[in-house]
């Protein structure tokens, strides 16, 4: 039994040298102290010595248990103290930290939610309507009859179903004066209405996408004259552009509005000299007009007690023009390109 101990504790501690770890330890451990350890089985060996011959070797084992302990737990202090040391030396203080990336809305978006923010404050209230809808409404509602040439400016999408008797064809919406009738159709007076909507047209190049926004404003009431007209653009321009961008009204024909006006605004990139975006200086940004009384009479109101006036721009192009956006290419804007999304 001397023996056998002596030889256990130096084996106990050849094996201890081969430790590199907490889990090593743990393995020692349960060898030799552990309950079915090796310990254990001297101490049930022992039970069929005489009363004093188990007293004596009792100790012995006892004794060898307790140094067996000792070494474990000093063993255990120190690889635990070395293991919290060098993750301790892992954490760099002044390392900056991961930045986790933070998506945000798709500039148009973003455009949009301005645009009906500012438009708040006026009564203009957000509407929505049809996108895809009868060419009656984005046509003859707006005094542009089926033969009229004035239509061919509108590159329209015809989409492929059976015409309807009275309303005719279904078109993708070339533009959201669609909305102008049939919110008159709701009959609903006074009307300040601010429709946006997508649209489509057979025409792609770098001012122009065959989907892109357009933001119908329409004000019908009593007594509204072109002031109230020239007045909304005005503070639309100058909270939205900025008090350092010129706006300016060039007399158009369209055929939904008596008198027209194309709005332009100088040029963001080149602040009016002309570059290869604008060309002349100036950029469209859309039209505007008091309504035609023809346009009011398929709306079902008397333009003899009524007037109004409305305006449809291109979200994207409205955008572009911002001071600071610096886009060059409207492709750009649904290209959906990453690098270019994440400046915005
Ligand atoms: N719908 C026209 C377009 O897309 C723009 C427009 C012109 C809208 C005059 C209007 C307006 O409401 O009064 O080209």
């Amino acid at each position: 039994m001397d023996m056998d101990l002596k030889e256990l504790l130096s084996q106990f501690k050849d094996d201890l040298k081969k430790i590199s770890s907490l889990e090593d330890l743990e393995a020692v451990r349960l060898k030799y102290a552990g309950k079915k350890g090796v310990l254990a089985k001297f101490l049930e060996e022992i039970k069929t010595l005489s009363v004093e011959e188990k007293k004596e070797a009792g100790k012995k084992i006892n004794e060898a248990k307790q140094e067996i302990q000792e070494k474990i737990a000093e063993l255990q202090n120190s690889l635990a103290g070395a293991k919290s040391a060098s993750a301790q030396d892992r954490f760099y203080k002044t390392l900056p930290g991961k930045k986790i990336a933070a998506g945000h809305l798709h500039i148009i978006t973003q455009a949009i939610r301005e645009i009906v923010e500012i438009f708040k404050p006026l009564g203009f209230v957000r509407v929505r309507h049809p996108e895809i809808d009868w060419e009656w409404f984005a046509f003859e509602a707006l005094n542009i009859p089926a033969t009229h040439p004035a239509r061919d400016e509108w590159e329209t999408f015809f989409v492929d179903s059976p015409p309807d008797e009275k309303y005719g064809r279904l078109v993708i919406t070339p533009h959201t004066s669609n909305g102008q009738v049939r919110e008159m159709l709701k009959n609903e007076l006074p009307i300040r209405m601010l429709g946006i909507s997508r649209c489509g047209r057979r025409q792609e190049d770098v001012s122009h996408l065959q989907t892109f926004f357009q933001f119908e404003g329409l004000a019908v009431d009593k007594g509204i004259s072109i002031t109230h007209l020239k007045g909304t653009l005005d503070y639309f321009a100058k909270n939205f552009f900025g008090p350092g961008r010129e706006i300016r009204l060039r007399p158009h024909d369209f055929r939904f509005t008596e008198p027209s006006f194309e709005v332009d605004i100088n040029c963001s990139l080149c602040l009016g000299k002309g570059c290869n975006f604008c060309k002349s200086g100036w950029v469209e940004l859309g039209g505007a007009g008091m309504v035609h009384p023809n346009v009011l009479k398929a709306g079902g109101i008397d333009s003899k007690i009524y007037t109004g006036f409305a305006f449809g721009w291109g979200v994207e192009r409205t955008y572009m023009m911002k001071s600071g956006t610096q886009i060059d290419d409207i492709r750009h804007l649904f290209n959906n390109d990453l690098r270019f999304l994440e400046q915005f």
